[in-house]
């Protein structure tokens, strides 16, 4: 891992610029901390205004590295938009991390268009549409793009057609990204992790438990292998990878959706 000082651009004696989608959530607030932490500006973007202004509170050190930017990922035009904004704040883009995202689940015989076009829009056109308009911007300064997809994007997961359709779609643009973007000098990664302790389980657990929340995430946990040992991912360890993938000696990753979730999908 880099330190504080190796994240300096030496040559523009300027702190490098990540723009965090879903930056209010779980995994975006752990990353814009380590990434802030690390001396990196960062350009948070939600959804949520709230949200990011809980965000900012606990962020936001007043030394103008936090840049909030609402916008809905889900709308091509607000892409376009929260790149741009960001990009221009220090005339910079060094790393993209595609950190929103919903979860859906139920039977596929149930699924409306409605559902379809939400976690779909925002899984994986909104990723997409980040990484197209980051792309220029990236290619100058030599960046990189690290996008969230999941295990449920490396096989399926039963009764969750539609969340698995996007997040297969996220592995497969991370690696056709890669190879189009390899020559142009910009590196991008997916990262697929297990369950991670952030509010979208717990939305999970309320919305689809059946009343009983503690036992979905109980379910949740037993298909690990690691038994009575099983035990949610820490946000701060998938912002720890994040960093790395972000970093120079990750010089030579990119194509990689790179599996965390301690062996879930390795076999059983
Ligand atoms: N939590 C898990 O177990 C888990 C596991 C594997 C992958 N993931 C993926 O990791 C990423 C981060 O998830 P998380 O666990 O931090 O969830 P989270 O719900 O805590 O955060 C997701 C964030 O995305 C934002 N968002 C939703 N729709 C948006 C839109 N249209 N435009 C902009 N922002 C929007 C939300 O407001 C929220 O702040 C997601 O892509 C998720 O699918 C999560």
């Amino acid at each position: 891992m880099m330190d504080a000082d190796a994240q300096i651009d030496e040559q523009a004696a300027a702190p490098r610029v990540a723009l965090i989608t879903g930056g209010a959530g779980g995994v975006g607030l752990a990353t814009a901390a380590r990434f802030l932490r690390d001396g990196w500006a960062v350009g948070l973007c939600d959804v949520s205004a709230r949200k990011l202004d809980e965000a900012r509170e606990r962020l936001d050190s007043g030394d103008g590295r936090l840049l909030p930017v609402a916008a809905d990922i889900r709308v091509v035009a607000e892409c376009e938009r929260a790149v741009r904004v960001v990009s221009e704040w220090r005339g910079r883009l060094d790393c993209v991390v595609n950190a929103a995202g919903v979860w859906t689940e139920g039977p596929s015989d149930a699924v409306t268009e409605e559902e379809w076009d939400h976690v779909l829009d925002v899984n994986l056109k909104g990723t997409f549409f980040i990484c197209r308009y980051a792309i220029p911007a990236l290619e100058r300064t030599g960046g990189c793009i690290i996008n969230i997809s999941s295990d449920a994007g490396l096989w399926g997961n039963k009764g969750a057609a539609v969340y698995c359709a996007s997040k297969g779609g996220v592995a497969l643009v991370t690696r056709a990204l890669a190879v189009e973007m390899a020559e142009r000098g910009v590196r991008v990664n997916a990262i697929c992790p297990g369950d991670i302790d952030t509010p979208m389980i717990h939305y999970q657990a309320q919305t689809f438990g059946k009343g009983d929340p503690d036992g979905y995430l109980r379910d949740l946990l037993s298909h690990y292998p690691q038994g009575k040992q099983a035990r949610f991912i820490r946000p701060d360890e998938v912002a720890a990878l994040i960093a790395y993938l972000a970093s120079a000696e990750a010089a030579p990753i990119t194509g990689a959706c790179l599996s965390m979730d301690f062996g879930l999908t390795a076999g059983y």
